[in-house]
This record gives structure tokens, C-alpha cells and sequence, in this order.
């Protein structure tokens, strides 16, 4: 089985206002992903914009795939084009998932990081503590599903428009201090926000994984645009691939 095929999009529709959930179903046998893997989905129907875009596996079963993703410039823009029926150029799934949690796990998510958590919350369904923010009630995407999905959920936005005013960070060191010092820490979002949460997860001695984003080119580990400062280094670098050794790190291994 190979990890370029090309799919065809079953839809393509508005989440929320600049936020679309593409479902494609891939033409030939694909692999199965694992929460935290990625796609490169191709961008355009001609060589502008060239190169695909990685987004996080959302939701899949083995007829489908999802993707939610927040149209930000051209090539997202491109994406939120695409029609039922068209058939794209994917390759995927790539990189490393999260690590299985063994028992009971913190989820943290900010915005569209929701993207990558969501299928390991339903892998583990009822074992996830979650910590959701987003600027506003519209941008909690699948608020109501994810909440399902967990032992217990807390939300947090900019402006006040649901859950509590205020940094998804303050709610899971609130958190950590009264229940949650032995559960490891799963995280995606905002480079600033993971920056955090690895920080309270260290101060804690828990365990923290976190999914990175870059600017990918080739997303297989070949063009090393997609590198990040890390402790251990592949070669004298210093550095690793967020597309090979990642999207998924230990939060040590990070430097932040
Ligand atoms: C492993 C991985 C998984 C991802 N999963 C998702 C997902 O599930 N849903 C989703 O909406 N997005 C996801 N992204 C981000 C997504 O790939 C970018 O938003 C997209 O490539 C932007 O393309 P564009 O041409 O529309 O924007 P561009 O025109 O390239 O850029 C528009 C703006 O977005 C910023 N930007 C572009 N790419 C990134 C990036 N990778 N990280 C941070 N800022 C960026 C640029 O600096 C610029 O400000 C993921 C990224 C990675 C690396
Ligand atoms: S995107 Fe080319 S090495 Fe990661």
C-alpha cells in the first residue's frame, strides 16, 4: 500500500466561520491512520500554489478521512475551493502519533489543535480529562462531541462567550493542583501555549507530549524546512524534522 494516492472529496463544508471539515475517501486501499499523524493534502488544482499543506488527521474509519482546518492563506484558501467529486492528490498518513495513554490522560487544546486530539480522545473514550480554549464559543469546534468523548471537559475562551473568561493553562495547573498529579499531558495548539503547558507539566514531574506545527515543503523528511531546536539532535544538528521525528515530541526533548 502506498502513502501517495489520491482521494475523492465526499464534502467540504463550513464548520464555523473561516473553519471547513473536508471528508475525502481515498480511491484505492489506504493506510490507517493513528491519532497524530498527518497528511499533506494537495493545495491547488494547477502548480500555484506547488506545494501540498500537512494538516492533522481529525476523524477517519476505513472509507473516510477528515480534516478540519482554519483557511489562513492561499493554500487553505485553495483547499476550501474543492468540490464534491473532485479527486486530490494526498500522501499520508506521515509521522509519528501520540503515544497510547496507559488509563486516564489531560487533553490540551487551543483553537484548531483540536484537529489532532480529537480522534485520540475517541480512541480513549472516557479516559480524557480535556482543557479546550479558543477565542469565542464559535471557534470550539465540536465542543459538545469532544465533551462527550471525556471523563470530564473544561472550557475556556478570550472573550467570555463560553466556559470561563481566561488561558486554558490557568484551568489545568488549577486542575493539577487538586486532581490531576499522576496523568500524563497530551497537547496541540499555539506555539506559546504548548510552551506552557510543557512548563507546568515539568514543575508537576508529568509526563507531556506535544504536537508541533512549521511551514512543511516535502513532509517526508527531505528538505529540512520543517526543523526545531531540540535536545537530542538526529545527526550534529541539534535539531529535529517536525514531519519525521515528529509531529508528536516529548516535551523534554523540546527546546522551548
Ligand atoms: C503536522 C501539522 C498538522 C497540521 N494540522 C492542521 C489542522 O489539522 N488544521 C489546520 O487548520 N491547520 C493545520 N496545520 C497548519 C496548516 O498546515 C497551515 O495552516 C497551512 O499549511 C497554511 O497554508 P496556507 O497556504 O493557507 O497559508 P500560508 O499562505 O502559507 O500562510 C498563512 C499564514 O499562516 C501561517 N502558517 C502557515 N503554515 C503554518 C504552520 N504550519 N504553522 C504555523 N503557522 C503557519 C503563515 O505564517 C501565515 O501567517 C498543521 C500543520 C502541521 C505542520
Ligand atoms: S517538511 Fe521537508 S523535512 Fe520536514
Amino acid at each position: 500500500m502506498h502513502r501517495h494516492f489520491k482521494a475523492k472529496v465526499v464534502d467540504n463544508n463550513f464548520a464555523a466561520e473561516a473553519f471547513k471539515l473536508i471528508t475525502l475517501s481515498p480511491v484505492s486501499e489506504a493506510l490507517v491512520p493513528l491519532p497524530g499523524q498527518f497528511y499533506m493534502l494537495e493545495s491547488g488544482r494547477s502548480t500555484d500554489p506547488l506545494l501540498k499543506r500537512p494538516f492533522s488527521v481529525f476523524r477517519f474509519n476505513e472509507g473516510s478521512l477528515q480534516f478540519l482546518y482554519r483557511i489562513r492563506g492561499r493554500g487553505t484558501t485553495s483547499i476550501a475551493g474543492f468540490n464534491k467529486g473532485d479527486l486530490i492528490n494526498v500522501v499520508g498518513p506521515l509521522g509519528k502519533a501520540y503515544p497510547e495513554p496507559d488509563g486516564r490522560f489531560m487533553a490540551v487544546t487551543g483553537g484548531v489543535g483540536i484537529a489532532s486530539l480529537y480522534s485520540l480522545l475517541e480512541r480513549n473514550r472516557g479516559n480524557s480529562v480535556l482543557f479546550y480554549g479558543a477565542r469565542n464559543a464559535a471557534e470550539l469546534l465540536y465542543r459538545e462531541e469532544a465533551e462527550k468523548l471525556s471523563a470530564k471537559a473544561f472550557f475556556t475562551t478570550d472573550d467570555g462567550s463560553a466556559g470561563e473568561q481566561g488561558l486554558v493553562t490557568d484551568k489545568l495547573s488549577e486542575f493539577i493542583k487538586n486532581e490531576g498529579k499522576s496523568m500524563p499531558v497530551y497537547a496541540c495548539g499555539p506555539h506559546p501555549m504548548l510552551r506552557k503547558v510543557a512548563a507546568i507539566a515539568k514543575q508537576n514531574n508529568l509526563k507531556c507530549y506535544v504536537s508541533l506545527e512549521e511551514h512543511m515543503a516535502c513532509g517526508i523528511g527531505a528538505c529540512l524546512g520543517c526543523v526545531v531546536k531540540a535536545k537530542s539532535s538526529v545527526g550534529d544538528y541539534g535539531y529535529k524534522r517536525v514531519c519525521k521525528e515528529g509531529p508528536v515530541f516529548d516535551a523534554d526533548e523540546v527546546l522551548w
